[in-house]
């Protein structure tokens, strides 16, 4: 009894905070405000910028933070969950972080 309690107590904590974001909204969010100025710098699709080897994104808490970083200096004005659902896009399409 007691195991499954602890059992179920630490997979809430090291549960992917990105599971809980939107990811359909998240596409939407990043098509519209992200995509032309990473495609202006490294070509193509912009998607690169996600999957080249020295990325600098290691983390899905990593993933938030940059997400968060971009809103705040591109003052986007975006909510805590839009971040998230852009994060959580990303991961879902380039990062596959755990
Ligand atoms: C004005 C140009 C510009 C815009 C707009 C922009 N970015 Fe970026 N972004 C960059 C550049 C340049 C880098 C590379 C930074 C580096 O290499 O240190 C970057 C890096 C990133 C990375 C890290 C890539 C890696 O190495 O893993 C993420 C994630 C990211 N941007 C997300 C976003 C999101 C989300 C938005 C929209 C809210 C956005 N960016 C909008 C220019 C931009």
């Amino acid at each position: 009894m007691r195991f499954w309690l602890l059992f179920l107590l630490s997979f809430n904590v090291i549960a992917n905070p990105l599971d809980a974001g939107d990811v359909k909204l998240g596409k939407q969010l990043v098509e519209k405000n992200c995509i032309a100025c990473h495609a202006a710098r490294f070509g193509g699709d912009g998607s690169k910028i996600y999957t080249r080897e020295d990325r600098i994104i290691k983390t899905p808490k990593g993933l938030i933070q940059q997400v968060r970083n971009c809103n705040t200096n591109l003052g986007l004005k975006w909510f805590d969950d839009e971040e998230l659902a852009a994060a959580a896009y990303l991961n879902q399409t380039y990062y596959h972080l755990q």
